[in-house]
């Protein structure tokens, strides 16, 4: 009922801005051509503040104004600053609003050179035990087209769950991180990105050889991360959940002082339930995962997430959706016991087979609860290599399971349930959509357990975070030649078959 009492208020709020409707004097709302690439992001206290970050050709003087009830409250709010800086051929501008009301139901407007942009809307965190996201993953596109068939997975995602309290992205937003590419983002995803709160993560090509572009896309509490130049981390509480954000483009995947961040990080919430964030995955099927990074990855961030209680991992990068079981030292443990961590497949049109060769090599297959291919067809060669996971053996694709993938996460008290979709790419002409479930599960926990067991800083100063990336390097080049390439040269023989037989690296 509080739902859909929200919902009937959204819709009024929206329909009366865009009309006009007396609610606000001299207010033109046209849309201005001169305004692109705004989001709305969580950004520090999810009950009370929110990160906005918008474009605009030329440098002018823009502004924010913040409704609630149709009423122009902006005044009432604490507002940073306008920030407005040239990047790249246009003018990014940012600002933080604070001092908003728990639980409350916002629209706001954007002003670029002349006129104010269509109404975005938010809602903050109300602070019951009661909340839900959307996940998304790897739209990494590099044309229009590709785009507009990402939003098409996303904006199912606002179909199925469109009480959703915000949505993650979990990286790899464009291909090459170009203007071109983020004003066909833009283009795309600018209405759906104003709809709801984002939670983006860095991806390796939002960030990795391309610096600072993540940063200057979204509006978040920098406060926290480790270093900006490749992405940021950052954390965040919604409901009884605590969420840290990771960048995986931090010294080729993870730092020790992001690994050390975390690690205070999660011991400093008592919240429910934990979850962690990140683009690259620990446990994957994909071309990826054969790297060091990968297996390092693994190898380092497991046990910290093992011993702060983390509850379930989502990642992207390996464009694939896999669910492991609950783990705990790579073995499977019951559910509650270990960590879950979950793929969560592309949103997008690239989509990654398996690679065999990992099978017993780098994972086995016991550890995996869920497993879909989003890929149909044969290799070159002619050679299947494209199937889900089906009562513990593998199988075909099916058909229903080739398209973009979104997950909706909802958390009530003690109980968090998962279900992950399929949107069925449309052949041309096709208008119907076909949705098909494609994981489900459950995660239960006895709530008001966990403690906080840090309260120091957790801040890196530049200083030391540069004089760490020794050792982190360091760990990395031991880890890979100590471990990793005994493993990968026992692997070989099998890459080399696959690659012989299958044309498949
Ligand atoms: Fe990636």
């Amino acid at each position: 009922m509080k739902n859909t009492i929200r919902k009937c208020i959204s819709i009024l709020l929206v329909m009366a801005l865009l009309c006009g409707g007396g609610l606000v004097a001299n207010a033109s709302y046209t849309q201005d051509s001169d305004l692109f690439r705004q989001s709305c992001t969580v950004n520090g206290d999810t009950a009370a503040q929110r990160g906005f970050c918008w474009y605009t050709k030329t440098a002018v003087d823009t502004q924010i104004r913040v409704f609630a009830n149709g009423r122009d409250i902006t005044s009432t709010l604490k507002l940073d600053d306008v920030t407005c800086t040239a990047w790249e051929g246009n003018y990014m501008h940012k600002v933080t609003v604070k001092g908003l009301t728990a639980g409350t139901d916002y629209t706001y407007q954007l002003k670029g050179d002349t006129a104010w942009s269509e109404p975005g809307a938010f809602r903050t965190d109300d602070g019951d035990d009661k909340i839900s996201f959307i996940s998304i993953a790897d739209v990494q596109a590099s044309s229009l087209e590709n785009f507009l068939k990402g939003v098409r997975t996303a904006k199912k995602g606002l179909e199925v769950n469109p009480d959703a309290d915000f949505i993650v992205n979990l990286g790899d937003f464009t291909n090459d991180s170009t203007n071109e590419e983020w004003d066909y983002y833009a283009e795309a995803f600018d209405s759906f990105d104003s709809r709801v709160t984002l939670a983006p993560i860095s991806g390796n090509h939002d960030g990795l050889g391309v610096w600072h572009w993540f940063d200057n896309m979204f509006n978040l509490d920098k406060s926290e991360s480790v270093q900006n130049l490749n992405g940021v981390n950052y954390s965040y509480d919604y409901g009884n959940a605590h969420f840290a954000v990771l960048n995986t483009n931090d010294a080729l995947s993870l730092s020790l002082a992001q690994l050390r961040w975390l690690f205070n990080d999660m011991r400093s919430t008592d919240k429910d339930w934990k979850i962690v964030f990140m683009h690259k995955s620990p446990y994957t099927l994909g071309k990826d995962g054969k790297w060091p990074d990968a297996l390092y990855t693994k190898a380092t961030l497991t046990r910290i997430c093992e011993a702060t209680g983390v509850d379930l991992v989502m990642s992207g990068h390996d464009h694939q959706y896999l669910r492991t079981k609950s783990l705990k030292l790579n073995h499977v443990v019951p559910d509650g016991e270990g960590v879950t961590y979950v793929l969560a497949g592309t949103a997008g049109s690239k989509r990654y087979e398996i690679r065999d060769f990992m099978f017993n090599h780098f994972i086995t297959l016991d550890k995996l609860a869920a497993l879909t291919v989003q890929r149909d067809g044969k290799n070159d060669l002619g050679h299947y290599n494209q199937c889900y996971l089906q009562d513990g053996t593998l199988d075909h694709v099916d058909l229903n399971r080739v398209g973009g993938v979104f997950s909706n996460i909802t958390i009530d008290g003690g109980k968090l349930t998962l279900k992950a979709y399929v949107l069925k790419d449309q052949a041309e002409g096709e208008t119907e959509d076909v949705l098909t479930e494609i994981d489900s599960f459950e995660l239960t926990k006895e709530t008001g357990k966990n403690e906080i067991t840090f309260t120091g800083d957790n801040s890196t100063s530049p200083v030391r975070y540069a004089l760490g990336l020794i050792p982190s390097f360091l760990s990395l080049a031991v880890y890979t030649f100590g471990n990793w390439l005994p493993r990968f040269l026992c692997m070989l023989p099998d890459l080399v078959y696959t690659v012989v037989t299958k044309d498949v690296f």
